[in-house]
């Protein structure tokens, strides 16, 4: 079983892919770290431990950074995931209680008390990865490997969600992501350019909410996320996002990579973007070229991915 570190702004989809990280048994969740993003750190990390309850899982849930790498406000998506960013279902006062220490600090203590075992799952901004690598760089070398939810890199046609050229989960911290994809750790990254092509249609939700409580409440937290996505994407159904990282860390094979080093720009129009220089790419651009390879997802098997997910529950 693979350790998992989640690390997370929920957020609909967020609670969708945890969801999913706890039905996988190749998957042992060790920790859940929150970070500002789909709405202020205080309602994602109440969402974190309404989820523990509701999901029944046992790892701590740590509150991590509420602004950005920079200490800047991030901004907020309650637009799209509701106010109380979990679909504005009623929420009760959590019963599970917060670990004391900071996000970034109990992704240091896991990763060092389990040297090579862990992977970090982060589908929020970077924030909390990069205050971790910041006060103990070691670590990048103690990690199994990261897996993140972010960025556009421009195949199929997906290119930004919250700007022509910038996916939110990046836009909201470009330097903690530019920090995190040029570190030397294994990073894959799950960008819109797969996570736009993996729809859970309205019929997909529907058979989801037949599936027991866990099903139900996914179901139920999903429709304004629904209701969003087809006012502003004309599209019946809702991304995957999130879970898709989670996929990754449980069926690779689904996934076609590209390898080369990865930059974010950070600053003017562009903020945001993530840009890769492919392993052959004759370019000799500086600002790319001392940095590792990392993997950037560019295709992946649509229909195998949803059933993976619908059968886990
Ligand atoms: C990402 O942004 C957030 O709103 C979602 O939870 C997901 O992590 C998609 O761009
Ligand atoms: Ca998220």
């Amino acid at each position: 079983m693979r350790k998992v570190i989640f690390d997370t702004d929920p957020g609909v989809d967020d609670a969708m892919a945890l969801a999913f990280l706890c039905r996988r048994p190749e998957l042992e969740l060790i920790g859940v770290t929150t970070v500002h993003g789909n709405a202020d750190i205080d309602t994602v990390t109440r969402n974190a431990l309404f989820l523990k309850d509701r999901l029944g899982f046992s790892a701590p849930v740590a509150q991590g950074s509420g602004v950005t790498f920079l200490n800047r406000r991030g901004n907020t998506a309650t637009h799209v995931h509701g106010e109380n960013a979990l679909g504005n279902i009623a929420i009760d006062t959590p019963r599970a209680t917060l670990d004391g220490r900071r996000g970034h600090r109990m992704i240091i203590d896991l990763v060092r008390a389990h040297p090579n075992e862990v992977t970090i799952i982060a589908v929020g901004p970077l924030t909390n990865l990069a205050r971790a690598l910041d006060k103990d760089p070691e670590i990048a070398r103690l990690v199994q490997g990261v897996v993140v939810m972010g960025g556009a890199f421009g195949s199929n046609g997906n290119t930004g969600n919250v700007s022509p050229v910038a996916e939110a989960n990046i836009h909201n911290d470009p330097e903690a992501a530019d920090a995190v994809f040029t570190a030397p750790w294994p990073v894959t990254i799950i960008g819109l350019d797969v996570t736009q092509q993996v729809v859970m249609d309205a019929a997909f939700l529907r058979a989801l909410g037949e599936c027991g409580e866990t099903g139900r409440l996914l179901h139920d937290v999903s429709r304004f996320y629904h209701g969003f996505h087809q006012r502003s994407r004309r599209l019946d159904g809702i991304f995957a996002h999130d879970s898709l990282a989670v996929l990754y860390a449980v069926r690779p094979d689904l996934f076609t990579l590209r390898h080369g080093p990865v930059r974010v720009v950070c600053g003017g129009i562009a903020s945001g973007q993530t840009i890769q220089k492919p392993e052959e790419s004759p370019f000799p651009i500086g600002a790319w070229d001392p940095h590792p390879n990392q993997s950037v997802a560019i295709d992946v098997h649509v229909q195998a991915a949803l059933k993976v997910y619908a059968d886990s529950f």
